[in-house]
């Protein structure tokens, strides 16, 4: 893989970056008429998404699309958009629809806590509160673990955290800051230490999910949900890591969080074939028929961005990350949008939701579609995180 690439080279100019950003908008604006009410599903089915109710972990990807188009085009329909939404957020909390699990971070943080970074929506402060006060019940406090998925009882999920899960954290090191309450940091601090010493391994790879065990707060073993294999790195899982460790240090300023970033971006780096979108599990490399994950790249296409932001210019580890990320924004714009299909109210094709479950297989994923936009607007612009 070639590294250290000038962007002149690459040909990410400006107009690149525009164009990119305006097809983004024209199928944003196309669902809009759709997804007032609804939310696409989590993955297409034959390159369209499908209404969905506010369930699984998915529709604040919808909500912070639409948020990011009013922040780059400053038209108030996206804002009244977004914030027609804030309704079902927060039916969600009031009926309590699918709120056992972790993924209240991505789904308050990308709806609500943008509302109110960008519009001081007092409302949409005090929904993504709620979520947090929420996430916080799943807190295991001797093993120091948010438990992922299901009700903390369901023995089957009882101590599991997974790698996903450092994009949930956000959420509870914002609650503190604008409650002053110590909780949420503690808990998010003690489970992002806890994400390092067990879901990533020796070899700077991750697992998916790992047991603790809650009474003893000893460490069980780790297993596999959506990889190829409980010891082998689902590519995602591995963007999620390389992601969500620089999250949490830009809160907690802790340096070891910033190392397990690198680690786990230069282990996903070194398995790439040649045009940086990553097959959908590591142990597949160059010249595989297995699927691509453009989901996956299109985080870690964000992730590297965040990395290098707090990596000094004497590290030669930031050079890579931005001309990697760079590279991947490039090949997924010029090869794996919907340009040229009209049929698919997607963005991004050839992702994977999970292939074990057959699920959205080769397919467009909202997430992906969600990352990839806020990639080309951490390229166009000085971009406020709302994570
Ligand atoms: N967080 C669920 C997934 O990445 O599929």
């Amino acid at each position: 893989m070639r590294n250290h690439v000038a962007i002149e080279e690459l040909g990410i100019d400006r107009a690149f970056i525009e164009e990119a950003i305006q097809y983004v908008l024209s199928q944003i604006d196309r669902n809009m008429l759709t997804f007032t009410d609804t939310f696409p599903s989590p993955a297409s089915v034959d390159h369209r998404y499908e209404e969905w109710e506010n369930i699984e972990w998915t529709p604040g990807f919808w909500t912070g699309m639409l948020w990011l188009a009013y922040e780059v085009t400053g038209d108030a329909k996206y804002r009244l958009a977004a914030e027609h939404q804030l309704e079902s957020y927060k039916i969600r909390l009031e009926e309590r629809i699918q709120t056992d699990m972790h993924d209240l971070g991505f789904l308050y943080t990308l709806s609500c806590v943008s509302a109110y970074k960008l519009t001081c929506n007092e409302e949409a402060k005090r929904l993504a509160i709620q979520a947090a006060d929420l996430l916080l019940e799943r807190y295991w406090d001797q093993a120091g673990i948010i438990q992922a998925w299901g009700n903390l009882n369901n023995p089957d999920e009882r101590g599991r955290m997974i790698i996903d899960c450092c994009m949930n954290l956000p959420l509870l090191y914002w609650a503190s800051e604008v409650t002053g309450d110590e909780r949420y940091y503690k808990a998010a601090d003690s489970h992002v230490r806890q994400s390092a010493a067990y879901l990533i391994r020796d070899d700077d790879s991750s697992y998916h999910t790992f047991y603790m065990d809650v009474e003893t707060g000893e460490p069980r073993y780790g297993k596999t949900a959506q990889g190829f294999s409980d010891e082998s790195c689902w590519s995602r899982g591995q963007a999620w890591a390389l992601y969500g460790f620089p999250l949490s240090y830009k809160y907690s300023r802790r340096s070891e969080l910033l190392d397990v970033g690198q680690r786990s971006a230069n282990y996903y780096l070194d398995r790439l074939p040649a045009d940086y979108v990553c097959y959908w599990d590591l142990m597949f490399t160059e010249g595989n028929d297995e699927e691509r994950d453009s989901s996956a790249a299109a985080i870690a296409a964000c992730g590297l961005l965040e990395l290098s932001k707090y990596l000094p210019l004497s590290n030669d580890n930031r050079r890579r990350y931005e001309n990697a990320s760079l590279h991947m924004l490039k090949s997924l714009a010029e090869g794996y949008t919907t340009v040229g299909n009209p049929e698919s109210n997607g963005i991004l094709l050839h992702a994977v939701y999970s292939k074990p479950h057959r699920n959205g297989v080769d397919e467009c994923c909202i997430w992906g579609d969600y990352f990839y936009f806020e990639a080309l607007v951490r390229v166009k612009k000085d971009w406020q995180l709302y994570w």
